[in-house]
């Protein structure tokens, strides 16, 4: 019987190894539209089709899944099994899907597929263009994970920039405020504090969960509407805002014109947008290092500029701003302060616009 196997060292307990393989687990198989109910009696659903059904179920120990791979051969059952073992420094995680070689028969099939399917996708993983997406969409393209998670609910080091657009949005109670790629709703949690009313978008369905969570008096009180949605195509109609913010997301945008004119088409005619820039001087540096400077938009002011105008806003400014005093105010830690200052060019860019 052929069995295909992988497993990894993780300097984890078994239980907080168990729960964290089992959440990472349910996520990224949502990502294939391959829904995991966890827990006893749980199973795993493919286009409604039950796929796996949980045989065994002992958190912190493992669990089994008795898997049928083909809907054309119900008959056909395999087994899935995950397996924790206290290692030393953590835990052995081991995962196995047993009598795999059943489904396919011939054994050059069988490596084919094991090449195809499992050798060749790991690798690809782990080399430079992948990896180095997966570890940009992880950390700030598309968060995802509780390291994520924990970053984005308190960003420290965003303050300085929460700080800069809420000064230049100058929101008040009747305003009704769009923020663009939200994170974990921290900017959402300083601007209610006008007490406006506010909506946002992100495409990272964690970040939604967390910033509604976040967030959950104001999203109970109908203040507050947070969204899973792409920054090109807003679910929202048009002139509904009168301001919006977006920060940390432009420079990921692959189209930020198109992102810009949605903002735009969302916003009340005089309605006012301030949105971060990338600026060019930070490549590279601790604020964009790789491997996500390499798959960041970087703009100086003129090229900031000629977005907004493209996007059709009537009036279009950048502004620069030495972030290192609100850094301070916000509680960056005095070492990390240098990494804020102005220098030469006269501090980060904002891209401050209005809609005619
Ligand atoms: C670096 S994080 C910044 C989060 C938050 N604005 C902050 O400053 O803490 C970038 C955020 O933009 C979101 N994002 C990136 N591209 C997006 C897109 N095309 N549409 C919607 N959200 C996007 C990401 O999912 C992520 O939450």
């Amino acid at each position: 019987m052929a069995d295909v196997r992988a497993s990894i060292d993780l300097a984890l307990e078994p239980a907080a190894a168990f729960d964290v393989l089992v959440e990472e687990l349910t996520i990224a198989l949502a990502r294939f539209r391959i829904r995991f109910e966890p827990g006893p009696g749980g199973r795993v659903t493919e286009n409604a089709v039950e796929v796996g059904k949980v045989v065994t179920w002992e958190p912190a120990e493992g669990f089994a899944l008795e898997w049928r791979h083909a809907t054309w051969n119900p008959g056909v059952v395999t087994e899935m099994r995950l397996r924790l073992e206290p290692a030393t420094g953590g835990t052995k995680a081991s995962f196995e899907h047993r009598g795999w070689d059943a489904a396919i028969g011939e054994p050059a099939e069988l490596a084919g597929w094991f090449v195809g399917e499992v050798l060749a996708p790991l690798l690809r993983a782990s080399s430079p263009v992948a990896f180095g997406d997966w570890f940009t969409d992880r950390r700030a393209r598309r968060p995802s994970g509780a390291v994520a998670r924990a970053t984005y609910l308190h960003p420290l080091y965003h303050y300085p920039n929460f700080r800069v657009i809420l000064a230049e949005l100058s929101l008040a109670r009747d305003d009704y405020l769009l923020e663009v790629g939200c994170g974990g709703g921290a900017f959402l949690k300083a601007a209610l504090h006008s007490g406006c009313r506010a909506a946002a978008v992100d495409h990272s369905a964690e970040m939604v969960l967390l910033a509604r969570e976040a967030n959950r008096d104001a999203v109970t009180a109908g203040r507050l509407d947070v969204r899973e949605g792409d920054a090109a195509w807003l679910p929202f109609s048009d002139e509904t805002f009168t301001c919006a913010a977006m920060t940390g997301v432009l420079g990921f945008l692959p189209d930020p014109v198109l992102a810009l004119a949605e903002i735009r088409r969302v916003l009340v005619r005089g309605g006012r947008v301030v949105a971060m820039g990338t600026d060019p001087e930070l490549k590279g540096t601790p604020a964009a290092p790789e491997p996500m400077a390499s798959r960041l938009h970087f703009y100086d002011s003129a090229q900031l500029q000629a977005l907004g105008r493209q996007a059709g806003f009537a009036e279009v400014r950048v502004v620069r701003r030495d972030l290192q005093p609100f850094a301070r105010e916000a509680g960056v830690p005095e070492a990390q302060l240098p990494m804020f200052a102005a220098g030469e060019g006269g501090g980060a860019r904002f891209l401050i616009a209005r809609k005619g």
